[in-house]
């Protein structure tokens, strides 16, 4: 059975309970963030950990843990989990409130490591289908636990046979998936939005990999642009870099995955080989 860490302790995954007045249930107040495990590490783990701070700073939870203490807990939960690959959430809740909407400045903290499922290859050779979305987050920059928007896209999504949908905001302008983040390529240029979205951890891999082949260009980017792009890419630490052949009815490019984004695969795949040579070192 899996263990998790729940409020300062280990627990079975069938007893891993939180109390009901906690601003997580009841004002969806609080915040995360999702690595996985590669050869049973976790990657890029420093990041996540300072990305989760980061994500707490802005809705106001001070983190009563150090990083080197959240560190611990989540290589403790991993520990205690036998999967050979995992994926690992962190959890940082609003805390009980008497008042059911007033923080006391003490958040809970829970790590749920899961068994990391397993992608269809098809994604990868074939390309995807995403769709779009109206919406955006209120605060993009933090990773929160209010994902009510995201849920109801993605079932859209799936209804659709489209493994992602992408928010577009009330000026038209596309800012990233559920759960990813956008890329374009246009003319030559690789283009990805810098406002409004979550700063993604691939994303950012992806961009320090891309500045060294190609132009890139931080920018907004408009549905029509996205639509009639030469090459799509979404990224995301549970899917790393997927092509997208298809946003809404229009197809992309060839309709194949296309030879920029395949590069940049490739890339992505060495450069994570070689972040585990390095920590092995
Ligand atoms: C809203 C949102 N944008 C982007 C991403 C991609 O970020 P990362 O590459 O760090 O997983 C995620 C995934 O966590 C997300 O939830």
């Amino acid at each position: 059975m899996q263990t998790y860490y729940v409020d300062g302790q280990f627990v079975g995954a069938s007893e891993a309970v939180i109390p009901v007045d906690d601003l997580a249930i009841m004002r969806g107040f609080g915040v995360f963030d999702l690595m996985r495990t590669l050869n049973g590490k976790p990657l890029f783990l420093r990041q996540h950990i300072q990305r989760l701070e980061d994500s707490a700073r802005r809705i106001g939870i001070r983190l009563p843990w150090t990083q080197k203490e959240l560190t611990g807990i989540v290589l403790d939960t991993l520990h205690r989990n036998a999967f050979k690959e995992s994926n690992i959430r962190i959890v940082v809740t609003g805390g009980s409130s008497p008042d059911f909407i007033t923080p006391q400045g003490k958040p809970r903290l829970l790590v749920l490591v899961t068994r990391a499922p397993s992608l269809p290859e098809a994604w990868y050779t074939d390309g995807v289908k995403i769709i779009t979305f109206f919406s955006e987050r209120s605060i993009p920059g933090a990773k929160s636990i209010d994902y009510v928007a995201a849920t109801i896209a993605l079932k859209q999504a799936r209804d659709q046979g489209a493994i992602e949908a992408v928010y577009v905001d009330h000026t038209g302008h596309v800012l990233e998936g559920t759960t990813s983040n956008i890329f374009s390529l246009i003319n030559g240029t690789l283009i990805t939005p810098g406002t409004g979205i979550l700063s993604g951890i691939t994303r950012k891999a992806v961009l320090d990999l891309a500045a060294k082949i190609l132009p890139v260009d931080i920018r907004d980017l408009n549905l029509g642009e996205l639509t009639s792009a030469n090459e799509v890419f979404i990224t995301g630490t549970n899917k790393m870099i997927v092509p997208v052949v298809q946003v809404d009815r229009s197809s992309i490019g060839s309709g194949r995955p296309g030879q920029t984004t395949q590069t940049l695969m490739q890339a992505l795949s060495e450069q994570i080989d070689d972040y585990y040579e390095k920590q092995n070192e």
